[in-house]
């Protein structure tokens, strides 16, 4: 277990979070700036993620880089590399992602490689980046972001789901060779979360945690060195109903979940006269 006093020896000076403009990411690097971490914050939108450093910066007494990059796309994620090439990063926080819902069939191809891009190889060319750099230091840590969904094919959200799959395989194959070289490897896996994922993926999420809660819970694992995390209550509930149930039945749940969360209203009921402008 690492103590709060020992946590920027352990993870910093500096640490680098992805999708820190929203959601999960942002509230990761508040619990990371209390520990006083500087940052280094990731995203698209440059305008939330100057809000983010003026806030913890001045919050918290830390220092702060913003890095405005679009990680769908492989020449951005090389100028991140060369950005922060000199700055020592003791924590990399993959917390950029997005999903899509609805028919497979209906789906946008742009969309889904760019979920694909930001899910799974911005996530595969962090860890190859930092971690030779987190052993060349003597260890550090890296939390990646999978999902309840990634324990079983979803029918609605088949593709997000495959790239949580992926990540957590990925988590899973490399926890025990990280280990040794004294990098802890995390993954969390949040059920629903109140963020800015469900408007993106197009996801009426009823009921869902706060991000928060998710962030407080991944960061005390994290200090705890435990792998896997079901970060707030609700995703710790949530795994415990489905994981006695066999795969198929899991899905045939799912499959009925998701259809209530990405239902869409009927054309003509979205695009009335009154609406046309
Ligand atoms: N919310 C949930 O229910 C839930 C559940 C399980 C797992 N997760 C996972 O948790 C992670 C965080 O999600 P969230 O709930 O915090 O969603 P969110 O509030 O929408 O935040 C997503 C973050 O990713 C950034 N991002 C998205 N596309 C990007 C791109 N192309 N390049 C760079 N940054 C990009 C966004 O910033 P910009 O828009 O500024 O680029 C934002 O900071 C995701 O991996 C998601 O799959 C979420």
């Amino acid at each position: 277990m690492t103590s709060s006093a020992d946590f920027p020896e352990r993870y910093g000076p500096w640490a680098l979070v992805t999708g820190a403009s929203d959601g999960i990411g942002r509230a990761i690097a508040r619990e990371l700036a209390a520990r006083g971490l500087h940052l280094v914050l990731v995203a698209r939108r440059r305008e939330a993620l100057e809000a983010v450093a003026q806030e913890l910066g001045s919050g918290f007494g830390i220092q702060t880089r913003v890095v405005a990059a679009d990680l769908s796309s492989p020449a951005e994620r090389r100028r991140l590399e060369l950005v922060v090439g000199g700055t020592p990063v003791g924590l990399v926080v993959a917390a950029a992602g997005f999903g899509t819902s609805g028919p497979f069939l209906e789906a946008d191809p742009e969309a889904e490689s760019g979920m694909l891009e930001v899910n799974c190889a911005a996530v595969l060319e962090l860890c190859l980046h930092f971690a030779p750099r987190l052993q060349r230091r003597g260890g550090g840590g890296i939390i990646l972001l999978s999902s309840l969904l990634a324990f079983q094919g979803v029918p609605g959200a088949a593709h997000y789901a495959a790239t949580k799959a992926w990540v957590q395989t990925l988590a899973e194959g490399l926890r025990p060779e990280f280990r040794r070289h004294g990098i802890d490897l995390l993954c969390a896996a949040p059920g629903p979360v109140r963020s800015g994922f469900g408007a993106r993926a197009r996801m009426t999420l009823g009921f869902a945690a706060e991000a928060d809660d998710v962030a407080r819970d991944v960061v005390q694992a994290l200090e705890r060195r435990r792998f896997l995390v079901r970060p707030a209550m609700l995703s710790w509930l949530l795994e415990a109903s489905l994981k006695p149930l066999p795969r198929f039945a899991r899905t045939r749940i799912l499959a009925k979940i998701m259809d209530g969360m990405t239902r869409r209203p009927p054309e003509a009921a979205t695009v009335g006269p009154a609406t046309r402008i």
